[in-house]
């Protein structure tokens, strides 16, 4: 496996990535409705202007060719509780537990602190457990609850925080 920085020629995959991944994820969560309509185009293009911002970095992690996940970082969209933000962490179904999300992870890690950032936050849907679990064993801990709106309807957030206390190593996959 190669993680590697994220370029314009994923943006696609890394939709449709994200769409596959929402589907599975959050189908207990939001309405099929949401689900089903997720737009690939409306996506791709808000990508494309996302990814021109010079504070939002993304990683890729590939396997023999193939992107398997992607994990998007940068500045804090929430400065009061944190320097650093993980916007998103994604790795296809047939992928997970395989060691790759936490390589994905380390190495947002690695670039935030090599950047002097001191550290960060993540937001999940309250109900989102794996990805809960996942985050605490990266070393996130709970701080607080937040609301979003999704079409009009409310849904509770778990924000976690990281602090970054020394030097980590990016770490193999179990691949
Ligand atoms: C969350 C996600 C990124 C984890 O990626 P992954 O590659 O499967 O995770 P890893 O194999 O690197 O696991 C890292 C650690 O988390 C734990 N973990 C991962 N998924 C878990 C799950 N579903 N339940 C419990 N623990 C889990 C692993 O046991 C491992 O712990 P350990 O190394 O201490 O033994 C992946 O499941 C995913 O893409 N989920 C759907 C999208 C999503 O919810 N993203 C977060 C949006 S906020």
């Amino acid at each position: 496996m190669i993680i590697r920085p994220t370029t314009t020629n994923d943006h696609e995959t890394i939709v449709n990535i994200a769409i596959q991944g929402w589907r599975h994820a959050y189908a207990s969560i939001l309405p099929a409705t949401i689900l089903d309509n997720l737009d690939p185009d409306q996506r791709l293009s808000a990508r494309k202007s996302w990814f021109n911002h010079p504070e939002k970095h993304s990683f890729v992690a590939e396997i023999k060719n193939q992107i398997v996940g992607f994990c998007d970082f940068g500045i804090s969209k929430q400065p009061e509780l944190a320097e650093g933000e993980i916007y998103a962490i994604y790795v296809l179904k047939d992928f997970y537990n395989k060691g790759i999300g936490r390589v994905l992870m380390t190495a947002a890690f690695n670039f935030l602190q090599q950047n002097k950032v001191k550290d960060c936050i993540v937001v999940a849907f309250a109900e989102n457990t794996p990805a809960l679990i996942f985050y605490e064993r990266l070393g996130f801990h709970f701080k607080q609850l937040k609301d979003t709106t999704i079409e009009n309807k409310f849904y509770l957030e778990k924000v976690f925080y990281h602090n970054f206390v020394g030097p980590m190593e990016i770490l193999n996959s179990k691949d």
